[in-house]
């Protein structure tokens, strides 16, 4: 079998849901940031397809940029060490940043980003994640915007990958276990 059905049989949200999510938060973002210089910056990979879809429900001039981490390997649960691997290549000084994740867990990724753009001295620094599992979140961090609260379950799809693959479900589902558990 060769299509994306078997990794999943249940659906979390579905893409009219993350339609909304993502209307309504382009809809705060819009209202908040208005007359200011918006930087938004992505995280990647995983925020490729909700920074896509969120950039265009903004109705402001801004600009966009992309970091990449690394924190997770191929497991499920994190080792709790992030890597950059990929900077921005402009200052800050003068913008408002807006970070762009695909979802927050443990918080450690998003805490270690966070201070190291509130270094290089922005006019502010907040989050946008897509989804929250605040369950899970090991260090004191919130997200300024949230799409959806969602259980502590491995999630896959619109962006958020297992094992680098399954970033192109148009759905968030819930993986398997029997995927990662053999
Ligand atoms: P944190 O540092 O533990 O908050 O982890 C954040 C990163 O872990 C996210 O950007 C994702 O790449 C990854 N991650 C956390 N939970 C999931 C999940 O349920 N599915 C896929 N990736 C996840
Ligand atoms: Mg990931």
């Amino acid at each position: 079998m060769e299509g994306l059905s078997k990794y999943s049989d249940r659906v979390l949200l579905t893409r009219e849901e993350i339609d909304a999510m993502v209307k309504r938060l382009g809809a705060e973002i819009t209202r908040d940031y208005a007359g200011k210089k918006l930087f938004l910056i992505c995280v990647l990979k995983g925020g490729f397809v909700f920074m896509a879809d969120l950039v265009r429900a903004i109705d402001l001039p801004l600009e966009v940029d992309f970091i990449a981490v690394s924190s997770y390997g191929s497991s499920t649960k994190t080792s709790g060490v992030v890597r950059l691997l990929k900077d921005i290549d402009k200052p800050l000084n003068d913008k408002h940043v807006l970070i762009v994740e695909d979802i927050m867990d443990s918080g450690l990724t998003l805490k270690y980003i966070k201070s190291l753009f509130e270094g290089r001295s922005p006019l502010s620094v907040k989050i946008v994640t897509a989804f929250d599992k605040p369950e899970r979140r090991r260090v004191d961090i919130t997200p300024d915007y949230v799409g959806a609260v969602i259980p502590d379950e491995f999630v896959v799809g619109y962006g958020l990958d297992y094992d680098g693959k399954l970033r192109n479900l148009p759905e968030l589902s819930v993986l398997r276990r029997d995927v990662y558990e053999g």
